[in-house]
């Protein structure tokens, strides 16, 4: 297992290359499912989630090839064998569940071992179960596996979300896209990736209304119909990734740019310049974030998008350490999602968990410490707080960094960071 050294005050600077969206990736490769044909996908990053995507499609019979130094990923999905996601892959990636509407639409049954992923709260799968039985789909409970049947094809519905769940949303659109008529999805999630698939799924045939707003409508075309030649698509820019970067850059006194739409990320964009940083739009859809002498504390609470990310939360709380006063994070998206909190105390964080906030107390002097990762984005957090600490901080357990974050250290050296990446063994 690799462990991360970091030695923290180094300024970032300079401009940092993005990687394809892991959350819009994995919808779409899993939605490659869908058709019977090839699909080539562009700008795929090299992340172990990605490679368990690749290893679930090869399991249910697709032929997959992906060149990671082209970040193209070409999916044969013309002849599909079998009908299980297996227990031992899914354990490791929650998006798993994403195969069941696409493989009882090719084959009126699937079975999905209830999902694992990153240990933040329940996380539980029955939205995803309802919106498909709406949809015409039947399902059991099995020895830890949800077996779900569907007579003929997926017909359309009109469903509510209890709350717009992204997966549940993907799921939806996978299903309708192959219903033989118009379905319509309330309360849907907003977020950037649910228009990926969306785009994905039109350029397949399907006629989608209503992408990116609270309603979508879909106009189904029965599986025999759906585009069957060479499709291409390249995935959005990872605009967590971006934020990520943006808030290890101003945490450092220093300065970064990437390239992202801005309206992806608008929310953060407000909460950096609440906070004092200055935002320059550089044009060609490059952003500057610059720090101008001074963090304020700014509170956030997450929200579904368009609202404040949960998977940026734990990097504001470690930015938040170093603002002058005192900000509130409350996490309304997911129960549990504070396991950074003891870690970034190791560091020397004053931070008070009360339910569902912590209250930061900064300007807080950090101080290298070890430190164990616990989620991805937990661990992108104790990295950004590293950074800003005064010695070495040692990083361990980070293969769940090496889920959603491509070429960390590189992208970091390249900023300006000393990090390094060796064994843990290494002295
Ligand atoms: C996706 C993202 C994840 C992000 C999250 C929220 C991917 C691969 N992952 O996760 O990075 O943090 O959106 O932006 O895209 N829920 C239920 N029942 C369900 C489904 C969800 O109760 O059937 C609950 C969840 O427990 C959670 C909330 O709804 O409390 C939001 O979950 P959801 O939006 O579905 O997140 P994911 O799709 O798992």
């Amino acid at each position: 297992m690799d462990r991360l050294r970091i030695e923290g005050q180094h300024i970032l600077r300079g401009e940092v290359p993005l990687s394809g969206s892991k959350n819009a990736a994995l919808p779409i490769l899993i939605s490659a499912l869908l058709c019977k044909g090839k699909t080539v996908f562009h700008r795929v990053p090299n992340l172990s989630d990605i490679e368990t995507t690749c290893q679930l499609l090869k399991i249910l019979g697709c032929h997959v090839e992906w060149a990671h130094s082209t970040q193209t990923c070409h999916v044969d999905a013309t002849h599909l064998n079998s009908i299980e996601a297996p227990y031992d892959l899914v354990r490791t990636m929650r998006a798993s569940i994403l195969v069941l509407a696409p493989l009882l639409a090719r084959h009126g049954e699937a079975k999905v071992s209830l999902p694992g992923g990153c240990a933040i709260g329940t996380r539980p799968v029955d939205y995803h179960i309802q919106v498909l039985e709406a949809l015409g789909a039947t399902f059991d409970l099995e020895g830890g596996y949800v077996h779900g049947k569907i007579k003929g094809a997926f017909r359309p519905a009109e469903y509510t979300f209890p709350f717009p769940s992204v997966g549940a949303t993907e799921t939806a659109l996978m299903a309708a896209a192959t219903a033989n008529g118009k379905s319509l999805f309330k309360n849907v999630a907003r977020e950037p990736e649910i228009r990926a698939l969306g785009n994905f799924l039109i350029s397949l045939g399907a006629k989608i209304k209503g992408l990116g707003s609270p309603e979508i409508q879909v106009q189904g075309i029965p599986m025999a119909n759906l585009n069957t030649k060479p499709a291409a698509h390249t995935i959005i820019p990872d605009r967590i990734e971006a934020a990520t970067y943006w808030l290890a850059g101003l945490i450092t006194k220093g300065s970064v740019t990437t390239e992202i739409a801005a309206e992806d990320v608008q929310s953060v964009l407000d909460a950096l310049h609440l906070a004092g940083a200055k935002i320059s739009h550089l044009g060609n859809g490059k952003i500057e974030v610059s720090y101008t002498g001074k963090i304020n504390p700014v509170s956030v609470r997450t929200e579904p998008f368009p609202g404040f990310p949960t998977d940026v939360q734990a990097q504001w709380m470690a930015l938040m350490t170093q603002a002058n006063g005192a900000a509130t994070i409350a996490e309304t998206i997911f129960e549990n999602r504070f396991m950074h909190v003891p870690e970034l105390q190791r560091l020397g964080a004053h931070l008070k968990i009360r339910g569902n906030r912590v209250d930061v107390s900064g300007v807080t002097p950090l101080q290298g410490a070890t430190v164990m990762a616990t989620d991805l984005r937990a661990s992108a957090s104790l990295v950004i707080a590293a950074l800003a600490a005064k010695g070495e901080t040692n990083i361990r357990r980070i293969y769940h960094l090496d889920r959603g974050y491509e070429d960390l250290c590189g992208k970091l050296r390249l900023l300006g960071a000393h990090i390094i990446r060796e064994p843990e063994s290494s002295q």
